[in-house]
């Protein structure tokens, strides 16, 4: 039966990773793939998290099933986190959030959800999105459509023709937005554009679907969920896909979280009890230490404060790389794009084959559509980066 089966290309982002960690250059520069990394280039397992793990070292005592909906504690604690304390749809019984591994988790147990809600389910994504996005929901059967989200000349959001085009969606279909961050562009909606969406989104009927992958990375904890909040605030029905991946950096432990937001109490409580059967029907539970780790940072008053002060020096850090950034390449261009823009993606706006000699003759790794990870730059590497896009944009 596997004797028909063709080989696949790997994704692209991780044959990136997979290429970078194979270059035995010294000096080669990873721009690739979506992880943050401190000044001497490593990706750092935060003291917060650290702490966290000893204590559950030492306190935990079974090993026993969470259970469809992941850790309860997990589970109150993220729906603090996205949609702020004394939201008045935890009060009303209105959401609930289950625990998942990862984002991905999250993306594709809600896309499971929506095609057992309606079989021809449309999502609406924008263009450019990240990669995975459409496996991830085209692969449980939902059909993507396409809305214009960046201009390609300028590298800002085209709110114009974004909005154009969701006028023609019908109403059921769901709408893909970025909470922050947006990856790949960096290009993130204002909060007036938020309240035009959100209107536009009431009008049609459409039904919104956030992906929250870098809460805390772009301005902050409240301020990159304040476009979120308000569209959650305003609607009857909506999803939300939060990861744990980058903002307490535990990647590996795949910890994520999907919120399920309803009309009424008693509709939350059906729509639940549904995609916790869906989510029996994949992979039965969600792994238990990233969220346990998140649980006791979050519920403990110094971890949590210990926690925030690393992730807001991680979102500083950022910034000043943005700005950094943006000045240096400023011989040779308008990059002030990249200071205005939030969280670890940027486009460059360079051809692919510029790219390519970027990787080849100068050790520089970013995805062909010259995506760059603003965070695998610091003082030491900026220097040589810009200096190689000096010289290959100054021919
Ligand atoms: C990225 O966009 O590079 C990250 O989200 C990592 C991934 O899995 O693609």
């Amino acid at each position: 039966m596997f004797e028909a089966l063709q080989p696949l290309p790997q994704d692209p982002i991780l044959q990136l990773m997979q290429t970078f960690r194979e270059d035995d250059r010294p000096d080669k520069v990873d721009l690739g793939i979506g992880v943050y990394k401190d000044d001497a280039g490593n990706t750092p397992i935060m003291a917060a998290v650290h702490e966290a793990e000893r204590r559950l070292l030492e306190g935990e005592t079974t090993k026993s099933y969470v259970g469809p909906a992941g850790s309860a504690g997990f589970n109150s604690a993220m729906a603090e986190l996205i949609l702020g304390s004394n939201s008045p749809l935890v009060r009303d019984g209105r959401v609930s959030v289950i625990q998942t591994p990862g984002g991905c988790g999250a993306l594709r147990m809600a896309a499971e959800f929506l095609r057992l809600c309606k079989a021809d389910t449309k999502v609406w994504v924008s263009t450019p999105t990240w990669a995975n996005h459409l496996p991830l929901l085209g692969g449980a059967g939902l059909t993507i459509r396409e809305y214009p989200y960046l201009n390609p000349e300028t590298l800002q959001v085209d709110f114009g023709a974004m909005l154009e085009t969701l006028e023609r969606a019908d109403a059921g279909d769901v709408v893909l937005l970025h909470g922050c961050c947006h990856n790949p562009s960096g290009a993130d909606l204002s909060l007036a554009q938020w309240q035009e969406v959100t209107s536009l989104i009431q009008r049609k009927g459409l039904l919104p679907f956030v992906d929250m992958a870098y809460q805390g990375l772009g301005e902050g904890l409240d301020a990159d969920a304040a476009g979120l909040r308000h569209l959650a605030s305003a609607v009857p029905e909506m999803l939300i896909a939060a990861s744990c991946s980058k903002n307490f950096g535990l990647y590996r432990e795949r910890t994520g979280a999907l919120a399920l937001v309803s009309g009424t109490a008693t509709v939350n409580a059906a729509a639940t009890s549904q995609l916790l059967s869906v989510i029996r029907s994949h992979y039965s539970m969600p792994p238990a230490h990233g969220a346990s780790i998140v649980e006791t940072i979050l519920g403990d008053d110094d971890l949590r404060a210990q926690w925030q002060q690393e992730l807001n020096g991680m979102c500083e850090r950022i910034l000043h790389l943005r700005h950094a950034f943006a000045g240096a390449l400023s011989p040779v261009g308008d990059f002030d794009f990249i200071a205005r823009q939030r969280g670890m993606f940027s486009f460059l706006g360079i051809s692919p084959e510029q790219v390519g000699q970027l990787r080849k003759e100068y050790g520089i790794y970013m995805l062909e559509s010259s995506r760059v990870n603003v965070a695998g730059l610091n003082d030491q590497v900026l220097p040589q980066v810009a200096s190689a896009l000096r010289e290959i944009l100054g021919k």
